[in-house]
């Protein structure tokens, strides 16, 4: 399994604090103590990993989603390969309360440790606080969550995952290439409140607004969805009949997009562009067929590097606040290139 170089960003978490986690209650809070009844006020050591170790993981749901489905395939897979007793429970809906309800059932169930990849900022970050006062160290991979209400070194570990700004920055960087800054633009963000959609959309709208010539027409949620990108593009597109550029937060909802296009009789990459993230095998297909100009990366394969800072966190080691991917961009130069190994 190949992964993007890493780097490693911010401060350092250390476990094993004495006395955070102890026989005295230092929060005084409510809500799961952890398994011996204590409740722990920073981040909770862990003792060295075996196949009896439970690790908790919570992924969010999608309708649709090659990416959520190569991020799960990863982290099941790489649990699996190292014999690890990963307790996973897929989710239902796309309600941010149903990934709520499903941490809670892992911190009532007081796994060892637990993997959170965030529906979005608001809603999940509380959690992530209740399962450090229930002394269950949190590994979040993918999104973020708000930081100012969990601390990582504090609540929860590390992050691992992608820097969503830097992939939108490096979206309209390509576009302000190709166009010799001039675009007329429609953006399809991704889920409200999740910090891919917020990241992407804060690093593309700031690279363009430098651009006197281009210009954002409108900027609208179609929740990272395959069927709601096409619906949005049909409800959206005819408003806008001077737009040439669509920046589409992942490839879901560009696949959704060609298909309206294609039903108003139009053609991505002939009658407008579309400039992408994520890079799965059909998008990075499409790029190659001129249907999608540029797929920005976002690589969702974490599951070796989590378990790596998961079993060096059991150890005692020093861990980063964050582990980001560096993401390349893709476009007809070079997709070939690329094809083999997109997911
Ligand atoms: O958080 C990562 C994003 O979530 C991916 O770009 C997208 O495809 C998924 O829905």
């Amino acid at each position: 399994m190949k992964m993007t170089r890493l780097v490693e960003i911010g401060s350092l978490a250390m476990v094993g604090v004495l006395g955070a986690c102890g026989s005295s209650t230092t929060d005084g809070a409510g809500g799961t103590t952890g398994k011996t009844g204590q409740t722990c006020s920073t981040l909770p050591p862990m003792t060295p990993l075996t196949a009896a170790t439970k690790i908790g993981f919570v992924q969010l749901y999608e309708a649709s989603g090659l990416w959520r489905t190569a991020n799960t395939n990863s982290i099941v897979g790489e649990a699996a390969k190292r014999g690890y007793n990963l307790v996973y429970n897929p989710g239902t809906t796309d309600a941010a309360q149903e990934q709520v309800s499903r941490i809670q059932e892992l911190i009532d169930a007081k796994v060892d440790a637990l993997i959170i990849a965030p529906h979005d900022e608001t809603t999940i970050s509380p959690m992530v606080v209740a399962a450090r006062k229930a002394c269950i160290p949190v590994f979040i991979e993918d999104r973020g969550v708000d930081n100012t209400v969990a601390i990582p070194g504090v609540d929860y570990v590390t992050l691992i995952g992608s820097d969503m700004v830097t992939e939108g920055a490096l979206t309209a960087q390509w576009l302000i290439n190709k166009t010799a800054g001039k675009a007329k633009i429609v953006e399809f963000e991704g889920t409200i409140g999740s910090s891919a959609a917020v990241g992407r959309k804060k690093g593309f709208d700031l690279e363009i607004a430098k651009q006197p010539g281009m210009q954002i027409l409108v900027s609208q949620s179609a929740d990272f969805d395959v069927k709601t990108g096409h619906d949005v593009a049909l409800q959206l597109l005819p408003k806008y009949p001077t737009a040439d550029w669509i920046f589409s937060h992942n490839d879901g909802m560009s696949f959704g997009i060609i298909q309206a296009l294609q039903e108003m009789g139009k053609t991505s990459g002939k009658d407008i562009g579309i400039v992408s993230i994520d890079g799965t095998k059909q998008g990075a297909q499409d790029v190659a067929d001129g249907l999608i100009a540029e797929i920005t990366e976002c690589n969702p394969k974490f599951g070796p590097i989590l378990f790596d800072t998961i079993e060096k966190y059991s150890r005692g080691e020093a861990i980063a606040a964050s582990l980001m991917n560096t993401d390349r961009t893709f476009d007809s130069t070079n997709i070939a290139s690329y094809l083999p190994e997109a997911f």
